[in-house]
């Protein structure tokens, strides 16, 4: 490392091997993630970077290219030419086949050599940043190179999707597991980076508040909402075989779920945490293959209007085949049987071109068992509601009633709102900051265990497997800009509402509203 960064040491020497080093991952989020990290003190004083690739390029121009997405997507904005120069020194690059043990070898010196003339043992991090098809592939060659051996030095991350149904994903689980033991093996959900979503635990389970009142007595249903407005950009193809059910479901919501209901933990080791999400993933009733259309809805695109914007419909997205049946939105309905959650509807929902981008989890209270206030009083009076806001705007807002200032007693929905921005002077890392630096010091609690994986599949098979068999006769089923289609509402039971987004900052940035709770 360069005389003037700033090592932190509490990291050992590690080396950090990219196999897609020239690709779209490691442009815009790893290289820009590890940047930042070196700029907030939080790289190893001994760290390299070997990015591996099988096109042809040199040292400097991978650095240029590196440094563009830097410049893009750091999180301090347009890096300083020094600090810059300082991290790029660091980046090497080796050309090599994915699929021929030479490149392996070859890294195998290299990594050797680093250590060498650091004068220690270095960890060396696997980072497959490739295409899914090469999942299966890397790591029985690190394998075959021996570069899987150490137990404690040698990790593998590995990003979503991991596999592309249950039985993928278990025949990827046991390539890994054939070179790699489960502890070395980091699977990347990045939702599990965001802050906003490690602070469940902390709301959860640092404050005595809520637990006790979290629970199927207190409780009357969950939403959980993933709403983006983007389309699929440039990933047409990859998602036209996906869908929203696969790219959203299986990992992101089903960890927000999991974070949502899982029983406290013990301790904060990561086995203790993963088992406590697993136990909620076990317990989600199981969705029968005759009532699939009882609990969850599917959803696509057509041409619409985004903020005033002319959006195209899906099937005319570059890489969409024009009567694709893939579906950019799923609606689920799902049952927790087990003491907490019996009878409690957990609703999901996550669809591309919605009106707005949000991510909100919300807690709806039951209604007080006697209301003993006059009929009067109570005039659009609504039960408590806790959002949990995960993006974009960050925090926590409570709505309760309040009596009205007056001679007479009239109740109105009030909100309570935590706000990080207000609350932290310390700006949030980049999801991919925080689990890269986990990878780093070797802490799995942020990732996802084989077991987890594999749960999550099993449970959402007879969706997939259903939906396939029926292909969708109405598609596209919603406009660009809507908030999905209307089958979503009939999957809620009798007074249940999908939540419009909370206004977290409402007080301070839209002027004149009374509350950020709404309900469409
Ligand atoms: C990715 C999906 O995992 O998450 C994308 O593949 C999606 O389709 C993205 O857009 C959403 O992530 P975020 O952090 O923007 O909510």
């Amino acid at each position: 490392m360069g005389k003037e960064m700033k090592p932190n040491d509490q990291l050992e020497p590690t080396v950090f091997v990219i196999f897609g080093g020239a690709g779209d991952l490691t442009w815009r989020k790893l290289i820009p993630a590890l940047f930042d990290l070196s700029q907030d003190r939080s790289l190893p004083a001994q760290f390299a970077i070997i990015a591996v690739d099988r096109i042809k390029f040199g040292d400097e121009a991978l650095r240029h290219r590196l440094h563009d997405g830097v410049n893009q997507f750091s999180r301090f904005g347009k890096a300083k030419a020094a600090a810059w120069n300082q991290f790029a020194q660091h980046i090497h690059y080796q050309q090599g086949d994915f699929k021929k043990l030479p490149t392996y070898t070859t890294l195998g010196k290299q990594c050797a050599k680093l250590e060498k003339e650091w004068g220690t043992k270095a960890h060396r991090i696997f980072y497959m940043a490739t295409p899914p098809s090469m999942f299966g592939e890397i790591p029985k060659y690190l394998g075959k190179a021996g570069l899987a051996r150490d137990r404690k030095w040698a990790r593998i991350v590995i990003e979503k999707p991991i596999g592309y149904d249950l039985e993928s994903a278990r025949a990827l689980n046991a390539v890994l597991a054939a070179s790699f033991e489960e502890s070395q093996i980091f699977r990347i959900d990045h939702y599990l980076g965001k802050e906003t979503v490690q602070n469940i635990l902390a709301f959860r389970f640092a404050n005595p508040l809520f637990e006790p009142i979290w629970n199927r007595r207190y409780i009357d249903y969950v939403t959980i909402t993933v709403a983006e407005t983007v389309g699929v950009e440039h990933r047409g193809g990859y998602y036209d075989h996906a869908g929203a059910l696969r790219d959203m479901v299986q990992n992101h919501l089903m960890q927000l779920l999991c974070l949502v209901a899982m029983e406290p933990m013990v301790s904060f080791e990561a086995d203790e945490i993963r088992n406590k999400k697993v136990d909620v993933l076990h317990a989600i009733r199981a969705i029968q293959l005759d009532a699939i259309s009882q609990c969850a809805v599917r959803g696509q695109y057509g041409s619409g209007h985004t903020a005033g914007k002319k959006m195209p419909g899906y099937r005319e997205e570059d890489g969409v085949s024009p009567d694709s049946q893939t579906e950019t939105f799923v609606a689920l309905k799902l049952f927790i049987d087990n003491w907490r959650w019996q009878d409690v509807p957990f609703y999901l929902r996550t669809g591309k071109r919605l009106p707005q981008q949000v991510s909100e989890i919300s807690i709806q209270f039951r209604a007080v068992p006697h209301q003993s206030f006059p009929p009067e009083a109570s005039l659009g009076w609504q039960p408590s509601r806790l959002v949990l806001s995960i993006q974009p705007e960050e925090g926590i807002v409570l709505g309760f009633q309040a009596k009205y200032p007056g001679p007479k007693m009239q109740l109105r929905p009030v909100d309570m709102r935590f706000n990080y921005r207000e609350s932290f002077a310390a700006p949030s890392p980049d999801a991919y900051e925080t689990l890269l630096w986990d990878v780093m010091k070797n802490d799995a609690t942020l990732f996802m265990r084989a077991d987890q994986v594999e749960a999550a599949w099993q449970l959402l098979m007879p969706v997939l497997n259903g939906w396939q068999a029926t292909p969708p006769g109405d598609f596209p089923n919603y406009s660009a800009g809507t908030w999905g289609p209307e089958d979503a509402q009939g999957l809620l039971a009798h007074g249940h509402r999908w939540p419009l987004p909370t206004e977290l900052a409402a007080p301070y940035r839209t002027k004149g509203k009374k509350s950020g709770l709404k309900m469409k």
